[in-house]
């Protein structure tokens, strides 16, 4: 049997099957799925798949929302930017597509935030379209099995990778193969069994023709990346406090965080009293809360953040801002770091008098 023919039959016998975006073909619910499980494992994402549809049940339903209803249906998911191109996703399948998801891999590959290998995906599962994936799973899946050394994300090593999961479908290859059960094999294979640390070799479909386990190269392939010291940055963060609420101010879009509520942030070297000086408030008890970091694709956030009560709030509210009690809090899309601090401070129930301990 050929490659893509063990996989599919294992993941028909041994793969995932009832998982919430399963068993349909509505590439709206689909191509939803996709987007969250880009970089979210699927028992984190399952919760927010399911509240996402209760709010927005097809395509139209999300085209028709402003980008600010959407936010909150992700928030705490993380990489915003995935929000936002879904968002406008679906208002180019609305104005572009008659409303109508486009009808193949290389089409949906055209729209934001869609890539080749999340384009194939969806024409799999909605359509059954011989069209292979290539995610970062997969690739460990094809590094091992061909053997294939070299960094996966560096374009030569990806390259030969997408021509490899081109041949397992061309040809005359798997050509009985069904689509939907040889994508999601590939996806199953390299999240339970094809797994990073110790691989489940003796469970592989595919272990008799596997270059890696044949040599015991395992743990050489897929060649780790060489790592870079990430970027570190430090920033201030405002809790201002009056009359019970607290200030928060959207995020520019695009950006970190973009589109989510935050906090006001100042330079971290600056002092917080006048921070809130410059924002037109009056500062009257200042406090440090505890600092905490948070890491991103490409850099790590040290975050300090200041309690003060105001005693004079801002005249005018001139940038994107508003304040919120406890409830509103809870209403609005919150970065999840800083959601675990705002939550935090309104359970302690917003102090009035402590001061800076002496910085
Ligand atoms: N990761 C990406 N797509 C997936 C899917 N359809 N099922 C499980 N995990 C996935």
């Amino acid at each position: 049997m050929d490659f893509a023919t063990r996989i599919a039959a294992w993941q028909q016998r041994h793969g995932r099957h009832d998982l919430p975006w399963q068993n349909t073909r509505d590439p709206y619910r689909i191509w939803l799925s996709e987007i969250m499980l880009q970089q979210t494992q699927v028992g984190t994402v399952i919760p927010y798949y399911e509240r996402f549809l209760g709010r927005f049940p097809d395509l139209h339903a999300l085209a028709a929302a402003d980008q600010e209803a959407v936010m909150p249906y992700w928030a705490g998911l993380g990489y915003y930017a995935r929000a936002r191109n879904l968002h406008r996703c679906a208002q180019v399948i609305v104005s572009d597509w008659g409303g109508r998801f486009p009808p193949d891999a290389s089409a949906i590959a055209t729209l934001p935030g869609i890539g080749r290998s999340t384009a194939a995906a969806i024409a799999a599962f909605a359509y059954g379209e011989r069209s292979p994936i290539m995610d970062g799973n997969v690739k460990r899946v094809f590094a091992r099995h061909f053997g294939i050394a070299g960094d996966p994300a560096r374009r030569e090593t990806e390259i030969r990778l997408w021509a490899l999961a081109d041949a397992q479908l061309a040809d005359g290859a798997g050509q009985a193969v069904d689509m939907a059960a040889y994508t999601q094999g590939l996806m199953d294979l390299g999240a339970t069994v094809c797994v990073r640390g110790k691989p489940r070799c003796e469970r592989c479909p595919v272990n008799e023709t596997c270059i890696a386990r044949r040599d015991g190269r395992q743990a050489e392939l897929p060649t780790p990346k060489a790592r870079k010291a990430s970027p570190e940055r430090r920033t201030g963060m405002l809790l201002l406090q009056h009359d019970g609420k607290l200030l928060l101010e959207r995020r520019p879009s695009p950006g970190i965080w973009g589109g989510l509520w935050s906090l006001p942030e100042f330079d971290a070297g600056l002092d917080a009293a006048a921070a809130c000086k410059a924002l037109g408030a009056a500062p009257g008890a200042v406090f440090e809360l505890a600092a905490f970091s948070h890491t991103f694709t490409h850099f790590r956030l040290h975050v300090r953040p200041w309690y003060v009560v105001v005693s004079q709030a801002p005249a005018a509210l001139e940038r994107p801002w508003r304040w919120v009690d406890a409830a509103g809090a809870a209403d609005v899309a919150l970065p999840a770091p800083v959601r675990k601090l705002i939550d935090g401070l309104f359970a302690a129930g917003l102090p009035q008098d402590v001061m800076a301990p002496a910085a």
